[in-house]
């Protein structure tokens, strides 16, 4: 995810952009830069780091020209620094671009390219898309755009100007959003909202496969076949802080509902139609993954508690031994690490500490290190021998969600790849595993129409002080992640265990009214997991049960039933926290928190 901003118009189009991705920095901050058209050439400047610091430049260097195209970068493809920041042109600086979103078959373009002669001085599939255009290029940018899309594919948007059409810009919507704001003999275009509601409040949303080709007196959009859109603009009444979150209350919940496109980004170009998998910074020794005795994963949090899904996937489909560890407890634990082994370091930032030790504790030892991560260049990709990138786009509440979300597909993708060199899993299995996953954006999408039911329930949870989350195996796992959403936002105690413990101790503590949610979507256990609703019932329980949609016998044993899409159970980690998440938001909600800053807690624990 990355941030997009346009201009053109009467006035200086540097300030404005640079205005507009302040606003849009939430999509992105490891860089930024800004191309200007001043009549008669193309300049771009652009910086490493947080936009202050392009801002600063330009206040020392001022760039003029009235049109002019903006990024504020969130990397997927290539290091953050100066030389992959966008914009990004041509050699011969005709073309420039910005985009955000991925090309999936930049490699293949690239090498095309390259063997035709070009250069290429940064990594990123952007550069390769302002060859493209350069190489299309015949006099009328729009065409050439046209042409160039016709050979990329992914999901993406893209901004173009060409230096012999000074106030034009062209942009392309591939999935990934964009919108025209209409001034008064002035046109800005953006990723989202909040970036143009300080100058228009009249908005264009450009709708996936559609071409938008911008001057300051008109806009005017068509379809990637050249018919032309009649498309109404929208008057937006949200204040500047709504926008933001578009449109959402809290981060939380817009990020929540970001989880099916974060699936989707995390899944792009690495599993094919046909099954074939692709994991481009995964680069495993001939015959590591065959010969892997001992998988570690360590991590902290909801990391770690993707982890634990981690483990049963890994120990199901691969048959290796495979430990979840705390990365503050293995760092001092004197784990009996040993060459030959994977250890996989999860975490979103890749800046936590506990985490970075532990990893670096396994590298020492001699395993080889997997860093499953969200941040591309953090700390921990940099140290690792092989990255896997989640793509869940900047998070900002505190509260994870889309991140872990996109760290269980990335386990699955792994999982697959090893399991695929091992050849340990049936080809019925995998096969309707990738099924499996190359539908589970839609599916995560219907669990999110649940929302109101959802919130009609967390009503029901707002004046406890305890609530359990039990569940087996894979569920519990789930639980576990479910049971940290509830306390971190809504203050209320909250236990995970495996459903099996709770006779153990823990039932003591269930008296009328206690609610106890269930995660049950392991046919395995089923029954077994059956058995402890009706402990916790006996004691006056109040059982929430998360379920397939398809169960007809939960509804006999709990009072409320949320429910997933069915999917092969090795997956329902997936659907089934989704719920969760939403419980926790809207009991907190209704509690009256600070939803996406928590009390006492920070997104990102950089100390030990
Ligand atoms: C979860 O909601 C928390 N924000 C926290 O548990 C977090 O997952 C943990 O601190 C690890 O962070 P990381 O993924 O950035 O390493």
């Amino acid at each position: 995810m990355c941030g997009i901003m346009g201009y053109v118009g009467p006035r200086d189009a540097a300030p404005i952009i640079i205005d507009g991705l302040k606003r849009l920095e939430y999509r992105g901050y490891d860089s930024a830069g800004v191309a200007v058209h001043d009549g008669t050439s193309l300049t771009v400047a652009k910086a490493e780091g947080k936009l202050g610091r392009l801002a600063a430049m330009l206040a020392e260097h001022p760039l003029v020209g009235s049109c002019g195209i903006g990024h504020t970068r969130w990397a997927t493809h290539g290091a953050p620094n100066d030389r992959n920041a966008h914009p990004h042109t041509d050699p011969a600086g005709e073309i420039v671009v910005v985009h955000n979103g991925i090309i999936e078959n930049f490699v293949a373009l690239k090498e095309n390219l390259a063997a035709g002669g070009a250069d290429f001085s940064s990594e990123t599939d952007t550069e390769v898309l302002a060859h493209l255009i350069a190489h299309e290029y015949q006099g009328d940018l729009l065409e050439a755009v046209r042409r160039a899309v016709g050979k990329a594919e992914g999901a993406y948007a893209l901004v173009a100007m060409s230096r012999r059409e000074p106030d034009r810009i062209v942009a392309v919507r591939m999935i990934s959003p964009l919108v025209i704001g209409i001034g008064k003999g002035e046109m800005f275009l953006a990723s989202d909202v909040p970036a143009i509601l300080h100058h228009t409040r009249d908005i264009v949303v450009v709708e996936n496969g559609e071409m938008v080709d911008i001057t300051p007196d008109g806009w005017r959009i068509e379809t990637l076949d050249g018919r032309p859109v009649d498309r109404a603009m929208l008057e937006i009444t949200w204040s500047a802080e709504q926008a933001e979150r578009g449109g959402y209350p809290h981060f939380m919940l817009k990020e929540i509902f970001e989880q099916p496109q974060a699936a989707t980004d995390t899944l792009s170009g690495r599993l094919d139609e046909d099954g074939s998998l692709v994991l481009d910074k995964v680069d495993f020794p001939d015959g590591f993954g065959r010969d892997l005795d001992k998988i570690w994963i360590t991590a902290c949090g909801t990391a770690l508690h993707a982890g634990h899904v981690g483990k049963v996937v890994f120990e199901r489909l691969l048959r290796v031994p495979t430990e979840a560890a705390f990365a503050h407890e293995l760092r001092y634990a004197d784990p009996l690490i040993a060459p030959g082994s994977l250890t996989i370091a999860i975490s979103q930032s890749g800046e936590t500490a506990d985490t970075l030790a532990a990893a670096g504790l396994a590298k020492n030892r001699g395993s080889r290190l997997l860093a499953l991560t969200n941040v591309v260049g953090s700390t921990l990709s940099r140290e690792a021998d092989d990255i896997l990138y989640t793509r869940a786009g900047p998070e900002i509440a505190v509260a994870s969600t889309k991140a872990y979300l996109t760290m269980l597909i990335g386990e699955y993708l792994l999982a697959l790849a090893i399991g695929r060199e091992r050849r340990v899993i049936a080809a019925a299995t995998d096969d309707e595993l990738v099924r499996a996953l190359r539908g589970i954006p839609v599916k995560i999408g219907e669990v999110l129409k649940t929302d109101q039911e959802v919130e009609a329930i967390a009503a029901r949870f707002v004046g406890h002080d305890d609530v359990y989350f039990i569940g087996r195996g894979l569920d519990h796992a789930v639980a576990m992640e479910g049971s940290l959403k509830m306390k971190e936002i809504s203050y209320i105690h909250s236990e995970a265990m495996p459903a099996g413990e709770l006779k153990h101790g823990t039932l003591a503590l269930v008296t009328a009214g206690t609610p106890v949610v269930v995660v049950l979507t392991q046919k395995e256990v089923y029954d077994k997991t059956v058995s402890a609703i009706q402990e916790v019932k006996a004691r006056g329980a109040l059982v929430i049960a998360v379920a397939y949609e398809d169960d007809t016998e939960i509804a006999k044993h709990a009072d409320e039933v949320l429910r997933i899409p069915r999917v092969p159970d090795l997956l329902s980690p997936v659907l089934a926290i989704v719920p969760l998440q939403l419980l926790a938001y809207h009991v907190a909600v209704a509690r009256g928190h600070d939803i996406d800053q928590p009390r006492n807690l920070a997104k990102s624990v950089t100390v030990e």
